[in-house]
């Protein structure tokens, strides 16, 4: 099998040779030298590998940035390549756009401390870059550094700049590229899951911080980039902990990367102490005051208080968009439905303007996601009362999104977050209270353009008393099982020792260490398997990797490779509130009596076998189009990888019986841990093992009586369900598991008991069969 390193290493000899033109004509970035090299040295000040950097003096001849010296330059310097005429980087005429852009980036307030940070960027491997929301960080400061750091004449080096969101890394990304009047894409462009809108030519890359550690998996010291800026740092999510870690050990490695870690809120001293006292630099805002208002008493209705502030805002307060923060898609949908129609009564009843209301959350197509920042509706006529848009969005528009206009923001103070608890293993989205900084976050959006409002639909007392200063890091709210395998993969074994900023919970280690052992992937030394190896190439939580590099064994990895997929996005049906029944119906067309998993792959195969007209035939059956394209899409990337590691597609015969059978018993071989059993009495289960009282997620299409079941999701609400669950026979857990499921390791319970007659009942037959 070759690896990607091996790959790369041959890739120098297939550089085509250079030309005076600043656009490049090889088809991928090129590798400078790897480390085995062990070089402390610039790599391009060795002569031997002089000819992989004929770039500088070709380029020294060319356009506004002939005379730059890297790490040389001023803002001045800057400012007179980003006036024209043409564009620095891509050597086009500058449109008029451009110039109009240009002139407000000029007067953002980072616009102003250019030379200070150039000062410190050129004098620090790391430094700490705090700013208030909308100072510029994210669009201004990767700018910045290419105009000093020049990676296009460095090898062909890239700056990556991560988000912890998707969303922010494809709206930033196209911001930037409207800024540098460039096409998406090609000088700046954006990498995220399952989607890479990079190319040659790009030299600013927006990515998900999950992205640059699944890249730093195949090349441990992140020899694509000069200079990694790490965004949004204090949202502390999963992969920026880990990445932190891992470019802390890089840095020392790679003395010419450049590393800048970027914060909102002034937790800065952390970061500046974490990293060896790197130097910080402030941007302070340019906001406006926000005056603060909390409700009298507590609100029983979070949703319901929330629509009555939006339309009081509209009915009373002057011009001034609304920001209001809701916990997740339904809810946003349901709250926009329910805005839009109280709105259109109190314009029949009121003297008051339009109000139009837009959607924000995470799994909203790109496009949509855009139209948050069209601009408000204009008065029915002109001095009247004004038009307004209110955003509803998830925490997305906490911090990274900048939406101008927003004058008032209401705040119910909740937002959905994942908390694990080891003793279970279970990982779950909770609506909970949020932190003091992030309701100060959040009030902050309300004072960008003039002075604002923040509404908060809780007591003073218990923004005081109940609200934690900062919401914990996500390492120790998460099953770390993808996290330890990815940090295997990227050739850390000593976990206990590796450099957490905050280190998680031991049992929660441990917990993730152990599945991952149950799951072949790491051997009871903790070393990665070859199942392992092969598990930690696909961008997927370890369970469906196994399950997937498992399913030619139970010829069945073609139907596996699209579930895989379509249990990677989001919610295939659509169930509008005012028309379920409907809706159910249509479900029913495609369920399969054995459950849920084979239900989804009978939408896709039925969704693959409609050529005509898709979106229609989606929205007749009450199916997420969105979905199931998206679908299509990751089924295709995982293809990719699939043949690349030459794992074969096949499929059992549809005509034989054992059709979906087989697939069932693929699922196990991956989910084997996530198995319920009906108690004996009722209609509840318990999850075996953990011992869980469960019920079957009402969404289920399951209805045949059923013993055994195998479970996508653990979801907690005011009780705890199983979702997507598909019944499955014990014989399996015995043939595929058998280390998980020795009797013996039970308490004497139903369980263990059933496990005992199973194994009995084969027993015997085996016996009968021998004779
Ligand atoms: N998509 C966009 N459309 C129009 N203007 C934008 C857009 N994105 C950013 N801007 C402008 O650029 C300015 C700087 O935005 P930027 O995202 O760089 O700020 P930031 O310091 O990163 O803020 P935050 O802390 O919220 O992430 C904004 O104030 C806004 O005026
Ligand atoms: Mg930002």
């Amino acid at each position: 099998m070759s690896t990607t390193e091996d790959r790369k290493r041959k890739k120098p000899q297939e550089k085509e040779p250079r030309t005076n033109s600043p656009k490049r004509h090889k088809s991928e970035p090129v590798s400078p030298p790897s480390r085995n090299t062990k070089s402390k040295i610039d790599p391009s000040k060795n002569p031997y590998l002089a000819h992989w950097y004929p770039a500088e003096e070709k380029k020294d001849d060319w356009g506004p940035l002939a005379k730059f010296r890297r790490h040389s330059t001023t803002a001045k310097m800057a400012n007179i390549a980003e006036d024209g005429p043409s564009n620095p980087f891509s050597g086009s005429e500058l449109s008029d756009r451009y110039f109009n852009i240009l002139k407000g980036r000029r007067g953002l307030p980072i616009a102003a401390q250019r030379d200070e940070f150039l000062n410190m960027f050129q004098k620090s491997q790391i430094m700490v870059l705090v700013g208030e929301t909308g100072s510029g960080k994210t669009t201004q400061i990767p700018q910045y550094v290419l105009f000093d750091d020049l990676p296009h004449l460095n090898g062909y080096k890239q700056v990556a700049c991560t988000q912890p969101r998707r969303v922010a890394a494809m709206s930033v990304a196209k911001r930037v590229a409207d800024e540098m009047d460039v096409e998406l894409g090609q000088e700046v462009g954006y990498s995220i899951r399952f989607e890479d809108k990079t190319s040659s030519n790009t030299i600013l890359k927006y990515m998900t911080d999950g992205m640059l550690l699944r890249e730093a998996m195949h090349d441990h010291l992140l020899e694509r980039y000069s200079c990694i800026i790490l965004d949004e740092a204090h949202e502390r999510t999963l992969a920026t902990d880990i990445l932190m870690g891992l470019l802390k050990g890089v840095a020392e490695r790679r003395p010419d990367l450049k590393i800048i870690i970027m914060s909102a809120t002034l937790d800065a001293q952390k970061f500046q102490h974490y990293f060896n006292d790197a130097p910080l630099l402030a941007v302070p805002g340019r906001t406006y005051p926000v005056e603060i208002y909390y409700t009298p008493e507590p609100e029983r209705d979070y949703l319901e208080a929330a629509i009555r502030t939006v339309l009081q805002i509209h009915a009373t307060e002057p011009e001034g968009d609304i920001l209001l923060f809701l916990t997740g898609e339904e809810e946003i949908e349901d709250a926009c439905r329910k805005i839009n129609a109280e709105v259109d009564l109190l314009i029949r009843e009121a003297d008051v303007g339009p109000l139009k209301s837009y959607a924000l959350y995470g799994t909203l197509p790109p496009q949509q996601q855009q139209r948050i920042f069209e601009p408000a509706p204009p008065p029915f006529k002109p001095g009247g009362p004004p038009g307004r848009k209110v955003v509803v969005s998830t925490n997305i528009a906490e911090t990274s999104l900048t939406i101008d206009g927003i004058v008032y923001v209401v705040d119910p103070g909740f937002s959905k977050q994942k908390v694990y608890n080891p003793r279970i293993r279970v990982e779950s989205l909770l609506v909970s209270p949020i932190s003091k900084a992030s309701a100060q976050q959040r009030a902050g959006r309300a004072g960008r353009t003039r002075p604002g409002k923040c509404f908060r639909l809780y007591t003073e007392s218990a923004f005081k008393k109940e609200l934690i200063d900062q919401t914990y890091p996500e390492i120790l709210r998460s099953n770390l099982a993808n996290t330890v395998l990815e940090l295997k993969k990227l050739g850390i074994d000593d976990l206990v020792h590796f450099d957490f900023m905050d280190p998680p919970a031991p049992e929660t280690m441990m917990r993730a260490l152990e599945e991952l052992n149950y799951l072949a992937c790491l051997d009871d030394d903790g070393n990665l398997t070859t199942l392992g190896k092969l598990a930690a190439e696909f961008p997927l939580d370890p369970a469906l990797a196994v399950m997937l590099i498992s399913s030619p064994e139970f010829l069945c990895s073609n139907e596996i490779l699209s579930l895989t997929a379509l249990l990677s996005v989001p919610q295939l049906f659509v169930r509008p509130l005012n028309n379920r029944r409907r809706a159910d119906e249509m479900k029913k067309l495609f369920a399969h009596e054995d459950g849920d998993h084979l239900t989804m792959l009978n939408v896709y195969h039925a969704f693959k076998g409609e050529e005509e007209n898709q979106p229609a035939w989606c929205r007749e059956h009450f199916l997420s189009y969105r979905a199931l394209q998206s679908a299509d899409n990751v089924r295709t990337q995982l293809q990719r990888i699939m043949e690349r590691l030459e794992i074969p597609l096949v499929s059992t015969d549809f005509s034989e019986k054992s059709y979906y059978e087989n697939i069932r018993k693929a699922l196990v071989s991956g989910f084997f841990m996530q198995i319920a059993m009906k108690n004996p009495t009722g209609k509840a289960y318990t999850t075996v093992k953990d011992n869980q009282d469960v019920l079957i997620h009402p969404s289920t299409v399951l209805e045949k009586e059923s013993q055994w079941l195998v479970y996508n999701e653990f979801v907690l609400t005011t009780k705890s369900f199983i979702r997507t669950v598909t019944h499955i026979r014990p014989e399996w857990l015995l043939d595929i598991a058998p280390g998980y499921y020795d009797a013996k390791d039970f308490p004497k319970g139903p369980v263990r008991t059933e496990l005992e007659r199973t194994m009995d009942r084969v027993r015997k037959r085996n016996v009968l069969k021998r004779r």
